[in-house]
């Protein structure tokens, strides 16, 4: 593996390859590991993680290698105003591996246009967190194992939250029927929705509220209101108000299947009762355990130690431009000296342009 940035890359036979290294590696977590002996993971996080980093540290350290980075870029020359790309040329000196969470979308592509080693991506801005989608898919998988023909509710801010917009490309890659239950003003980008059905020929429907569609779904996926990503234009207070009517409880878990699972990328905040917590269609914790074995398969296939290699070479056509072509104000390329201006396109029978950061349409 070289990078992983997101989620389209692969495709369904690759992670299903790719759950049955995870799978293995269960064995190595519990038993112990010399397979990164020798080798060390720069874990860069310039935004709050509690399960990510820890989870990408605990692997690591499971496979008997070692750790260094942060968790504060205030306490890093960022503060100085060092370009990430320097960063990263500091970096890849001192580590083999790179984990970067960044609060521009497109960091982590940019890190890797930059880095000599491999680079893979825990979460930029609003944009993608496809090692959290692995974790939710292998979850998946590991109880009911034949994803596809599944219906799967992906519940709240479906605007701002990373999770949810590399979750649904993953969950299309398998055919299942997804259903969005997002309030107003929260929906899922024009982006995802084009790509969904213009790439993927997804089967998607649309909800306004959980409540709705409970007795249809065989897992539902909530995600918290992003709160720190919502712009200045958006009424915050009425924003939380309208997000607080999505709260998952027992009332509405009662009318579920008996086999529906309950998802969540976590931290939850209030969507989500704590009453849920001992129903065993609630697997929230255990996906966030999960986090470890997809986390240790991806360092080892990022330093060549993995016993088998799921996914093909991987080979992206960007288009370079003159002048820069982005206009999202979250993209790397917005707030970053010297960003080459880099297309891609994407869809099948219709084509757009994307930014090859991003992901925007430009
Ligand atoms: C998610 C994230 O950071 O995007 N958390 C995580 O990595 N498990 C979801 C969230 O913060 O809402």
């Amino acid at each position: 593996m070289e990078n992983f940035i997101r989620i389209e890359d692969l495709t369904r036979a690759e992670m299903l390859r790719f759950f049955e290294l995870a799978r293995d590696m269960e064995i190595m977590r519990e038993m112990g590991s010399d397979l990164c002996k020798g080798r060390i993971l720069g874990a860069m996080f310039y935004e709050p993680s509690t399960r990510t980093r820890l989870s990408f540290e605990s692997a690591m350290f499971r496979l008997g290698g070692n750790v260094l980075g942060f968790a504060d870029p205030n306490s890093t020359s960022f503060a100085k105003k060092e370009t990430l790309a320097d960063t990263i040329h500091m970096l890849c000196n001192y580590a083999d591996v790179l984990v970067i969470r960044h609060f521009w979308a497109g960091a982590a592509r940019l890190a890797a246009l930059h880095s000599t080693v491999p680079v893979i991506n825990a979460g930029d801005n609003a944009n993608q967190h496809p090692t959290q989608t692995l974790t939710d898919l292998y979850t998946l998988w590991k109880a009911r194992e034949n994803l596809s023909g599944m219906t799967v509710g992906v519940c709240g801010d479906l605007r701002f939250g990373r999770a949810a917009h590399s979750l649904v490309y993953g969950l299309a890659a398998f055919d299942v029927n997804i259903v969005l239950i997002a309030p107003e003003g929260l929906e899922l980008p024009e982006e995802e929705m084009w790509r969904l059905d213009q790439q993927y020929g997804a089967k998607v429907s649309r909800a306004r509220h959980p409540g709705h569609v409970i007795e249809d779904l065989d897992a539902l996926y909530v995600n918290r209101l992003q709160k720190e990503r919502l712009p200045d234009d958006l009424d915050a207070e009425e924003i939380q108000r309208i997000a607080s009517q999505y709260r998952i409880d027992a009332a509405l878990i009662a009318r579920a299947k008996p086999t529906c699972l309950a998802l969540h990328p976590l931290p939850r905040v209030d969507e989500l009762a704590r009453e849920l917590d001992d129903d065993p269609r609630a697997v929230y914790f255990e996906q966030s355990s999960n986090g470890v074995p997809v986390r240790m398969a991806l360092l080892a296939l990022a330093l060549g130690r993995a016993p088998s290699n799921p996914f093909e070479p991987k080979k992206t056509e960007a288009q370079t431009h003159a002048a820069p072509v982005c206009r999202s104000k979250t993209c790397v390329s917005a707030h970053e000296p010297d960003v080459p201006a880099l297309t891609e396109t994407v869809g099948l029978a219709t084509l757009r342009r994307v930014c090859h950061f991003c992901g925007r349409f430009v």
